[in-house]
């Protein structure tokens, strides 16, 4: 892979699956796997195959259809659920098993009971089992962000010594922040990689609203690939969302020059079939697919856009896959948005009708929150009206 290049590890069918409310069934992973290939992602995390006879189903047909990406399944560093991993990827054009364990000493206490020395045997164990299976095996260190960074680098080399290619440093729940990932990520670099040909991957929660900023940060320190979700779904708050990173390396290829295989003309209707498959919507000022990330309301806003849409956008909506700009029409429009929206709907109105419009337009929209084309139209003087109607019916014949 170029030194420039970054890999985008999607986790939607299995992180973010796993979030309340978000569960799918065979037919819809499938469905979301073939747009996750379509839109270009490197890696489809189909799922955790010992967790349930669904998810092992999942990857295993995810793994049968999608034979362009790879397909990867995540496991503790159990024998069995290795071996579930593996015979849920076999078939898989590009399989990666995909193995974990805690090496926090919170979690070594309280979750694992287990030792230092116990986890660092079960990496090695786990990862030379997954060896067997697959050439292509990431082994992540969960909690990374609040592990002693000593041990860190001792468990991370273990995993390299016994086969692992891809290394994942999640920052399980979300905690910390960007300079300090991109210490971290270094720390890992120098100390673990060396010159040896490993991936430095992460994978960010957004309990603290990071998830993005850490990744890229990560990523501006040497990680080559990064683990998120359409959407932002995920545990809690959620992980970190595809469509902001991507398209951040896309607007800020000066400050982010790495590319990446994302048809970014993909973005939006892969948020648009995820929130048609669990069933809720993003919040409408969600970056990039929110309904309102787009709009423009304020009357400043909506005249610079109609002359240059730069004024106030730094991408297209086009270029994200969303169908039109919209103009929001409510209160704080101005003058210029509504004679737009007039000359789009086919009327050709003079100064004088557009100030009468203009006025009751603005004393409806105190009344309402959105003023709809119908309401536009009904404002217009009958002369107006009717002419307009004429002209749209002659242009129609
Ligand atoms: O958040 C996390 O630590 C995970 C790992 C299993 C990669 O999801
Ligand atoms: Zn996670």
């Amino acid at each position: 892979m170029s030194q420039n290049r970054v890999a985008i590890f999607d986790t939607t069918l299995r992180d973010g699956e796993q979030s309340p409310g978000c569960s799918m069934n065979l037919e819809e992973k499938v469905r979301m796997a073939a747009k996750l290939q379509e839109l270009g992602v490197d890696i489809i995390e189909a799922g955790f195959p010992i967790a349930s006879e669904g998810d092992f189903a999942a990857v295993k047909e995810v793994a049968a259809q999608c034979r362009q990406v790879t397909v990867a399944a995540l496991c503790r560093t159990a024998e069995q659920d290795v071996a579930r991993a593996a015979e849920a990827l076999n078939g898989a054009a590009h399989p990666r098993i995909h193995t974990f364990v805690a090496t926090s000493d919170i979690h070594l206490e309280h979750k694992l009971k287990k030792t230092r020395s116990e986890v660092l045997a079960m990496t090695r164990a786990a990862v030379a089992q997954a060896r067997n299976y697959a050439e292509e095996v990431e082994f992540s260190a969960e909690d990374s962000t609040r592990s002693d960074v000593e041990y860190l680098v001792e468990v991370l080399n273990t995993a390299v010594d016994a086969g692992a290619s891809i290394l994942n440093i999640p920052d399980t729940v979300g905690y910390t922040t960007p300079t300090e990932m991109a210490h971290l990520v270094q720390v890992v670099n120098d100390r673990v990689v060396r010159d040896r040909d490993v991936v430095i991957s992460v994978h960010c929660h957004n309990d603290l609203g990071l998830a993005v900023a850490n990744s890229l940060a990560a990523i501006d320190a040497g990680a080559r690939q990064v683990e998120c979700t359409i959407n932002g779904i995920g545990e809690r708050a959620g992980n970190a969302s595809l469509e902001e990173i991507v398209m951040a390396l896309h607007v800020r290829a000066d400050r982010l020059p790495f590319a990446n295989g994302i048809v970014t003309t993909e973005l939006f209707p892969a948020s648009q079939l995820l929130t048609e498959i669990v069933g809720f919507d993003v919040q409408p000022n969600k970056a990039i697919v929110g309904r309102n990330a787009f709009a423009h309301e304020a009357g400043i806003h909506q005249h610079g856009v109609i002359n240059n849409p730069l004024c106030y956008e730094i991408m297209t909506p086009e270029s994200v896959g969303v169908p039109t700009n919209s103009l929001v029409l409510g209160k704080h429009s101005g003058r210029h948005a509504l004679s737009l929206r007039y000359h789009e709907l086919g009327y050709r109105i003079t100064a004088a009708e557009l100030d009468e419009a203009y006025s009751s337009f603005t004393s409806l929209a105190d009344r309402k929150k959105r003023v709809y084309d119908q309401d536009l139209i009904s404002l217009l003087g009958a002369s107006a009206r009717n002419r307009a109607e004429k002209s749209i019916v002659g242009a129609a014949a």
